[in-house]
């Protein structure tokens, strides 16, 4: 069966679509079998051309019924949902049939009391820190409220994706030849940690060892990114 993730949060423009095609790509980048399904019924399909994954539309309940039933009889696929926001009915339903659930969220006060709310409403789901800043002294400030606000869900927070203008290239209807580095190990270093937390083993061919990825950057004291086991949906 396919693992299913889905990326909600009862708020817009978080990053949910941005991480669901960061993910996709970097689990295709990995070697491991993607579809990124839309759900969000203002967004039009892209296309599939260059993209180390599949689209799936699913903006009307038949289609993602249809797609959910498909995507579970498919062996080692892992399916992306990208939920559409603001929609807590839609939210309840994924959450109820995914494996993995995202909540995406940005460093402002009112992203990090929505994330909140929803770690509460759901309590399977992670957190992920998107857009975050790589100033230091922003990223610092941006790690002190997570820590301030979230220390009760500290082991339900990931690692960070940081801010990086080339994501938007992944939400063009068509994709560029060749994506820029960044944006490649971008994507590699959120699959990665999903991976991880899905306990899928991987090999990863394109180790990167420039010093690009900045994973390792979060001070463990103040806020363990790591993983306790635990949290996710038995089947
Ligand atoms: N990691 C990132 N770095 C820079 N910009 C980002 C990142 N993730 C998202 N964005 C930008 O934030 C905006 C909202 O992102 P989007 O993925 O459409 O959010 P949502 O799907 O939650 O509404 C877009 O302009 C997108 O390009
Ligand atoms: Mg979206």
């Amino acid at each position: 069966m396919a693992e299913i993730i889905c990326v909600i949060g009862n708020k817009g423009g978080t990053g949910k679509t941005t991480l669901s095609h960061m993910l996709c790509q970097g689990l295709g980048l990995l070697g491991q079998r993607a579809a990124c399904v839309l759900t969000d019924t203002s967004r039009e399909p892209l296309v599939p051309a260059g993209r180390r994954y599949v689209l799936a539309d699913a903006r009307t309940r038949d289609s993602l019924t249809k797609v959910v039933d498909k995507l579970r009889t498919l062996e080692n696929w892992i399916g992306v949902i990208d939920g559409g926001g603001n929609r807590t009915e839609m939210d309840r339903k994924l959450y109820a049939l995914s494996d993995l659930v995202l909540l995406p969220f940005r460093e402002s006060h009112e992203d990090i009391r929505t994330v909140l709310r929803d770690l509460e409403m759901f309590p399977r789901a992670y957190a992920i820190p998107t857009q975050w800043p790589t100033n230091p002294w922003q990223r610092e400030a941006a790690d002190r409220s997570v820590a301030r606000l979230l220390g009760a869900h500290r082991d339900r927070i990931l690692r960070p994706v940081n801010a990086l203008s080339s994501t938007k290239l992944l939400l063009q209807k068509q994709l560029p030849e060749q994506l820029p580095t960044p944006l490649a190990n971008a994507c590699r270093a959120v699959a990665r940690q999903l991976l991880e937390v899905l306990e899928i083993d991987f090999i990863d061919h394109n180790e990167d060892t420039s010093g690009e990825e900045q994973d390792e950057r979060l001070s463990p004291a103040e806020m363990p990114m790591r993983l306790v086991g635990g949290a996710r949906r038995s089947h």
